[in-house]
């Protein structure tokens, strides 16, 4: 039987595939949108990081979930020097949720701060995401808009200098964690609602940013 790491991944490849084709991401990186659509899924990210990080702060003591919590993987800190960076010491008054940001940010709060799978599911979802295709992002934004350091703070994880060792040790915690099959199944279906989510934010942006759907 597959381990819950080897589950995630194939079940979720298909979520993952839509996802990272969607317009508003193909767009960005091909270096049609200008920085304020950059700045404005920043914006929209610091908002559900923000509450993705409360839900890791209340599950830090617990033996199994608490074991997934990494303070060199929180990216409030950095959205918040990229928000500063690109629109000023009112960057706060720049962020408006999105209505799909709002039905994120919702579920978080509904379901991360209760239930261990359905926290680990997001979790992994994010970081893991932002250790992999993050990285290649990162890359094409840094010669697209010209951003070295600064405005990109977001995809750089000083604390994780080796992502590849990093993912597998992550991995081997998600499949020794003392969970049911059925656990693993919430896990994947939670993980799955989570891509779905990202993926309606996308769409959200692409609206805001002009483009066709
Ligand atoms: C342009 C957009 C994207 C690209 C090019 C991309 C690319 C990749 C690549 C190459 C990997 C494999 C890394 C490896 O095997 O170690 C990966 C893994 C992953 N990506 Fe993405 N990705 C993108 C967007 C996203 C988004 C938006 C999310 C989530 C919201 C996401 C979540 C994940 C996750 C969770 C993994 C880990 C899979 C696993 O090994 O279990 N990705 N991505």
């Amino acid at each position: 039987m597959a381990g819950l790491a080897e589950r995630l991944r194939a079940e979720t490849r298909a979520e993952h595939e839509r996802t990272e084709q969607s317009p508003f991401v193909m767009s960005l990186l091909d270096g049609q949108l200008d920085r304020g659509c950059y700045a404005r899924l920043l914006g929209q990210s610091w908002l559900f990081y923000q509450v993705l990080e409360e839900a890791a702060e209340a599950w830090r003591s617990d033996p199994v979930t608490g074991a997934f919590v990494f303070d060199g993987l929180h990216r409030g800190a950095a959205l918040e020097a990229d928000l500063r960076w690109l629109h000023g010491e009112a960057w706060r008054d720049a962020v408006v949720p999105l209505p799909a940001t709002r039905r994120y940010v919702d579920r978080l709060r509904a379901v991360c701060f209760d239930s261990p799978t359905a926290f680990v599911a997001h979790h992994y979802t994010r970081y893991l995401g932002d250790l992999s295709g993050g990285q290649i992002i990162r890359r094409r934004l840094t010669s697209i808009y010209g951003l070295t350091t600064d405005g990109v703070r977001f995809y750089v994880f000083d604390e994780v200098p080796k992502p590849k060792r990093f993912k597998d040790a992550y991995r081997e915690l998600l499949d020794q964690a003392p969970w049911t099959a059925e656990d693993h199944d919430d896990v994947v279906a939670e993980a799955n609602e989570a891509f779905r989510l990202n993926r309606a934010v996308f769409e959200d942006l692409a609206d805001a940013s002009g483009l066709a759907a």
